[in-house]
């Protein structure tokens, strides 16, 4: 509920951009769609862009039926349904394997226009949950296997003016990464609702086009710095004459290097080009709080005209992890982190870009990381393009959890490391490759394969794994960062005890606090409808982590366990693990308030008790006679019902790594009148905040507050609606029962439970609403809740442009 963050920017579409056709004629024909911001216009390109989503009107048909892969079969009794899209209907807990598991069909008709003759056209999916078999006009293409990671069919020959796409989505149980336990689903931390959560295209390319671009910024930090170039070209055929290969840089349009070479291709297939950009002198270098990127616009001309371009973006940084830490530009960041699954409640993994985009805001704008480890899979383009822009580091790791298969399946895993490395390698946040399977046991055989694909694609960055338990040498480690997840703590209080880190080895700790840590014998200790003063506890064990790693220089920072709670069969609340320090909705519980302070009072004075004012059933004498306060204030007087209580300073000799260490005050308040406390902050004598919260509940309101005002009607886009209580100053009042029920009106569409029965949640929830395809207008949710009343809420909808 606290989310001051900055407006969101308009939706960006994605890098690649395949243009142009071999005659100019055919340009004309083709739909203008996929384009960035203007860049084209501004570079002055020519080429029309030839990439077409399949967005929109999928055939849904259930589970799967042979017959439906079929062109002639009859489809009209399928769901109308647009990606990105979940096979089940899910509420935002509950969640069942079997509600997924098995094999589903999709249908889509498309149209490609006249005259495709002397193009290529191939089919792409970003990532099918988790596995495919596509078929077209009833050709059955080769099954993939694995959910999160791109793949594309030259599909060519078999296409025609129209077409129809069938796609067996399998959502089974598989031998692959992360899946393969005999043990079935309950063998791994997450769930995996099945669909086509990630967007599929159709692209259409000519006969020699680019295939792929690495730009590989080298020598960062000195005046003679460049911009490596491997360029891949796919020619179908062997050009008569030699190709021109451009590659300019521009800075939002504006172009300020380049370089122009001309190539024989001797072979069809694939062809490895090298360039180089120089002259950089004046280039910004990309840093977390100046995440400064560019664009590489590869051109392949033939006979002086432009035949296809490639963009992609970059960064000039210099990430090093060394013996006493992370070094970014040359200076020494201590990593200060969270883990993310990429689930959501009802719909799994399928949240449109704007959705995933807010979850790099929360953890870069609010929750104040430095990095993400986005566990334990490689997460979805939309989520990585937002790291870059916001200035968000990024630990990407190959999925797995665990277990580690038989020889085929870790031929997928190898196979994983490298499309994952060809996917991301140009991201200025990516700076470490996660190689080893997560807490998997040692596999020196495997282990040095994987690193030597990684290494291959991509010189320029680390790669590392995350050990745990006794696995905690570098016997049989290869990789050039020890990445440890440490649940050690002490057995009395259960304050974390990270271990030291390893000599002679660049050390991070992956995973810290969890739901392990804290008393044994309360499952699921952190969810907002548990206990308070377990929830306060979440915070401490997170300060504790993040202060003892900054004791020590050799250790680069922590990237604790987790920001997000998330669906899973593994000790779970009724299917959802509770050790985010934001609960599945996205909204901050009592562990966040620790990250939320950690934050420059000059950018922006905080000031988060660790605990609700309020004095109902779970905490009738108040926050107790050691509540915590997390400010970044130096000083903070405490008022209770006017009157000044305490003044109290931050506790530096228990956390003296911290930046800004919490504070703690006697606020145990049994009987007397204390519906009112106020926190004045101050920094440097002058009063820089003052929050006020009230435990009287007559004046609580009912509040219901939309993520965006604005949403595009592309049948995808989606905002998360928030709703509970809030005492008379804004701030959360936990505990509310009883359900809210929704009228929506206008073209939207209302995606969670209706009626929503609060108690389970903890008295604050979300659903998300979701556009209609083609659609404008203003959609109108009316909110009910049995006992606190009515509230409305409006989101205008924009049409969607091409
Ligand atoms: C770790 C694991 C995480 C999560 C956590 C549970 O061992 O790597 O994925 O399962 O435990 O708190």
């Amino acid at each position: 509920m606290n989310h001051q963050l900055p407006p969101f920017p308009a939706v960006s579409r994605r890098k690649f951009i395949q243009n142009a056709a071999l005659g100019a004629t055919a340009l004309a024909t083709l739909p203008i769609l996929g384009c960035r911001s203007g860049t084209a216009q501004a570079a002055g390109r020519g080429p029309t862009h030839r990439t077409i989503p399949l967005a929109n009107d999928w055939l849904f048909g259930g589970r799967f039926n042979a017959a439906a892969t079929q062109p002639g079969f009859d489809d009209s009794a399928f769901a109308r349904v647009s990606l990105p899209h979940c096979v089940s209907k899910l509420s935002w807990h509950g969640w069942q394997a079997t509600d997924w598991m098995d094999v589903w069909i999709y249908r889509r008709h498309f149209s490609l226009p006249p005259d495709l003759a002397g193009q290529r056209v191939f089919l792409h999916f970003d990532g099918v949950m988790s596995g495919a078999t596509p078929v077209i006009n009833g050709q059955a293409l080769p099954e993939y296997v694995g959910g999160y990671l791109p793949f594309h069919y030259e599909i060519t020959s078999h296409v025609k003016a129209d077409n129809v796409l069938a796609v067996a989505v399998d959502g089974r149980w598989k031998n692959a990464p992360p899946d393969g336990s005999p043990r079935g689903p309950e063998a791994v931390d997450f769930f995996e609702p099945a669909g086509i959560p990630r967007p599929v295209s159709v692209r259409v390319v000519p006969q020699i086009f680019i295939a792929d671009v690495f730009a590989k910024p080298v020598n960062v930090l000195a005046a003679s710095r460049r911009v490596e170039i491997t360029c891949t070209l796919d020619a179908a055929l062997v050009p008569a004459k030699p190709v021109r290969v451009q590659v300019e840089l521009f800075d939002a349009g504006r172009r300020i290097a380049g370089v122009s070479e001309t190539f024989t291709i001797v072979k069809t297939g694939e062809t490895e080009l090298k360039l180089a950009l120089a002259n950089l002198e004046n280039v910004k270098l990309w840093d977390v709080d100046t995440p400064q990127l560019y664009e590489i616009v590869t051109t392949l001309m033939v006979d002086e005209a432009p035949l296809h371009d490639y963009r992609t973006r970059i960064g000039f940084r210099e990430a090093r992890f060394e013996l006493d830490g992370f070094f970014l530009n040359g200076r020494r960041r201590q990593l200060f982190g969270l883990n993310r699954h990429e689930l959501f409640p009802y719909v799994g993994f399928a949240m449109p870009r704007r959705v995933l985009r807010h979850d790099a805001e929360l953890l870069r704008h609010e929750l104040n990381c430095n990095i993400v480890r986005c566990s334990h899979y490689p997460q979805s383009e939309a989520f990585l393009d937002a790291c870059d822009e916001l200035g968000l580091l990024v630990w990407e790791e190959l999925p797995g959890w665990g277990y580690l298969g038989d020889a085929a399946w870790q031929e997928l895993a190898v196979r994983d490391v490298a499309d994952m490395v060809r996917r991301d390698r140009n991201r200025a946040s990516v700076v470490i490759w996660g190689v080893r399977i997560n807490e998997s046991k040692n596999n020196p055989a495997l282990y040095q394969r994987t690193r030597a694909v990684a290494k291959a694609l991509d010189d320029s960055r680390p790669t590392s794994g995350a050990m745990v338990g006794g696995i905690y040498s570098t016997k049989d480690w290869f990789q050039e960062v020890f990445a440890y997840n440490d649940y050690h703590h002490a057995d009395a209080d259960y304050s974390v005890e990270l271990k030291p880190p390893l000599p002679d080895v660049p050390y991070l700790v992956t995973e810290a606090v969890g739901q392990i840590i804290g008393p044994p014998k309360v499952d699921h200790k952190y969810r907002r409808a548990g206990d308070p003063f377990l929830q306060a506890k979440q915070a401490i064990y997170h300060a504790q982590a993040h202060d003892q790693a900054a004791k020590n220089k050799r250790n680069a920072g922590v990237i604790a366990w987790c920001a997000l709670e998330y669906g899973s069969p593994m000790n779970s609340a009724n299917g959802i693990k509770c050790p985010g320090v934001v609960d599945f909705f996205r909204i901050p519980k009592l562990g966040a308030v620790f990250y939320q302070s950690q934050i420059s009072p000059q950018i922006r004075p905080v000031i988060q008790p660790d605990f609700y004012w309020d004095f109902g059933a779970q905490s009738p004498h108040g926050p107790g006679r050691n509540a915590a306060i997390f400010s970044n204030c130096e000083r903070l007087d405490i008022f209770v019902n006017g009157a000044l209580h305490t003044t109290s300073l931050p506790q530096r000799e228990k956390f003296p790594h911290l930046p800004y260490p919490p504070f703690f005050a006697d606020l145990e308040l049994a009987g007397a009148d204390r519906s009112e406390l106020r926190l004045d902050g101050y920094v440097g004598g002058k009063l820089v905040l003052s929050r006020s919260f009230s435990a009287d509940e007559s004046h609580d309101q009912f509040c219901l507050r939309v993520d965006d005002a604005e949403l595009i009607g592309d049948g995808a886009d989606a905002t998360r609606l928030v709703f509970g209580r809030v005492d008379k100053h804004g701030s959360v009042r936990p505990f509310l029962a009883g359900e809210v029920s929704f009228e929506l009106s206008g073209p939207g569409i209302l995606v969670g439970d209706n009626p929503f029965a609060l108690a389970e949640a903890g008295g604050m929830a979300a659903v998300w609403i979701k556009t209609q395809p083609n659609s404008s207008g203003r959609i109108l949710i009316r909110a009910t809740h049995s006992s606190l009343g009515a509230k409305s809420v409006a989101i205008a909808v924009r049409p969607a442009t091409l």
